[in-house]
């Protein structure tokens, strides 16, 4: 389930290369914010796949930089849970370019983690749809048989 304003509401969280080092400090974030991680997985995207995630920004002038940045190294893709979860975790994200972040939202993510505007620490789902689809991206549901990205407590 993923109704807007639910406590179920899931989004999809990317920490972009730059800040891959500073994992620890951005679960403690979202742990304050009361944001659960129900899914996780660390992957070196392909061009292609940087693409095919990015694909509405294709026509933009700055899409080769981003892609080149995205495949630069490895990405820590996480579904968040919580109240909210879409808007919260942009708003804990903060403006897309860390300099303004640096200005207007001091404690966020992209002020603490980030570099310039490409290379600007984390990436959120900005709806419910994105959040559909870039949840899927990285959790295919039909990935059939195999090792689970999402852990499971099972009673022992
Ligand atoms: P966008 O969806 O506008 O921002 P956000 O990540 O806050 O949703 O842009 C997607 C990414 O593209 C952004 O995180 C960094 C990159 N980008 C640039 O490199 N240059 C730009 O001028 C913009 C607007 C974005
Ligand atoms: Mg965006």
């Amino acid at each position: 389930a993923n109704q807007l304003g639910s406590k179920e509401e899931r989004t999809l969280a990317l920490v972009k290369p730059d800040a891959v080092s500073k994992l620890g400090d951005i679960l403690e974030t979202l742990h304050a914010a009361n944001l659960i991680v129900t899914k996780a997985k660390m992957t070196k995207l392909t061009w292609s796949q940087a693409v095919d995630f990015y694909v509405e920004h294709q026509s933009k002038p700055f899409f080769s930089n981003l892609v080149q940045f995205m495949t630069s190294g490895p990405v820590v893709a996480m579904e968040l849970m919580g109240d909210g979860s879409i808007a919260a975790w942009r708003r804990l994200l903060g403006p897309t370019d860390p300099a303004v972040a640096g200005r207007e939202a001091r404690d966020s993510v992209r002020a603490r983690f980030g570099t310039d505007g490409v290379q600007n620490a984390g990436h959120g789902s900005d709806s419910l749809a994105a959040a559909a689809r870039e949840v899927e991206f990285f959790f295919p549901s039909t990935a059939g048989p195999g090792p689970s990205n999402t852990a499971q407590y099972t009673e022992c």
